[in-house]
């Protein structure tokens, strides 16, 4: 059984396979109208069931219409309206949505629960966010450098702001890809060491934005406040210094790009300037989660790698 929880779960020479293939899908499809299948429609008949604990736009749309591009199609909950609402557990859920449907979902809190779900699910399980990381969201990023021409091995990527659950998966990237990852976060709000040895060794944590952002090709940040997080004044105050401004990106390479999972709020941390301007990919980044979570359905079914 394939569970994609984390990157790791497949591997560097199956995201390659997976990015490879959403390039091909994306390129194959230019043009066509977004319901319509894949030529080869090569999940047929399967459903996909959603679960959402925390709120979502993205992830949503772009799984439902990534199953229905590939021939399936998909059922979407939100977890207060299930018995998982009311405590039933999530193993008892895995159980019985593993009768009905043919792939799972989950977007939740404690990334303990997508391994719960997955330990009790006779179907892949998808992990669609949880307070430890994004894969899903990496493998859309990862092929957004990609189809920006910039291959991965040797890249320095640089992440400006909070340790959280995007950077995760990031370094997780890095380590698997072989590209670096210079993380300038505030004190307090730095990743673990147990997160940057995810990198294995090219992931490191420094305290000046501007060391970070010198000669990168790649710059990201995310929001500062997470989902489930409490609005708190002194962190977006701690956070301040690492706003990706326009004179922050002059110092990373000529051709380097910005992304950001979104959504965003321009003036905290990210710049109007910078979000909208011309070294900003964030709309080709949203768009490619569509494209790379198609990959990531086929290689949960077998289809690649
Ligand atoms: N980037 C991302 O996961 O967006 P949503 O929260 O809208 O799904
Ligand atoms: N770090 C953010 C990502 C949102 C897609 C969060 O967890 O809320």
């Amino acid at each position: 059984m394939r569970h994609f929880l984390n990157l790791a779960d497949a591997g560097p020479d199956a995201i390659a396979a997976m990015l490879a293939d959403a390039l091909d899908r994306k390129t194959a499809r230019n043009g066509w109208p977004k319901g319509k299948p894949d030529a080869d429609a090569p999940l047929s008949g399967h459903v996909l069931a959603m679960v959402f604990e925390k709120n979502s736009t993205r992830t949503r749309v772009s799984f439902d219409m990534a199953i229905r591009q590939l021939g399936g199609s998909s059922i979407v909950m939100d977890a207060g309206l299930m018995q998982l609402g009311r405590g039933e557990s999530i193993a008892d859920t895995a159980r019985v949505l593993s009768g009905y449907v043919d792939a799972i979902m989950i977007r939740t809190d404690d990334h303990a629960k997508v391994e719960e779900m997955a330990h009790f699910a006779s179907v892949p399980v998808i992990n669609g966010l949880t307070d430890l990381s994004h894969p899903c969201q990496i493998m859309a990023d990862l092929l957004t450098v990609i189809d920006a021409g910039k291959a991965l091995p040797g890249l320095k990527v640089a992440w400006l702001g909070d340790g959280n659950n995007v950077l995760y998966s990031i370094v997780e990237a890095a380590g698997l890809m072989h590209f670096e990852v210079v993380a300038a976060c505030p004190q307090g709000f730095q990743p673990d060491e147990s997160v940057l040895a995810k990198g294995k060794g090219r992931a490191r944590c420094v305290a000046s934005p501007h060391e970070a952002v010198e000669g990168a090709d790649v710059i990201v940040t995310d929001t500062w406040i997470s989902m489930g997080q409490a609005h708190a004044e002194t962190k977006l105050d701690a956070m301040m210094p690492y706003q990706v401004t326009e004179a922050l990106m002059a110092s990373a390479k000529n051709d380097a790009v910005f992304l950001h999972c979104l959504p965003a709020h321009r003036g905290e941390e990210v710049t109007a300037e910078v979000i909208d301007g011309p070294q900003s990919l964030i709309w080709a980044e949203a768009e490619n989660r569509l494209h790379a979570q198609k990959s990531v359905l086929r290689w949960c079914f077998g289809q690649i790698g």
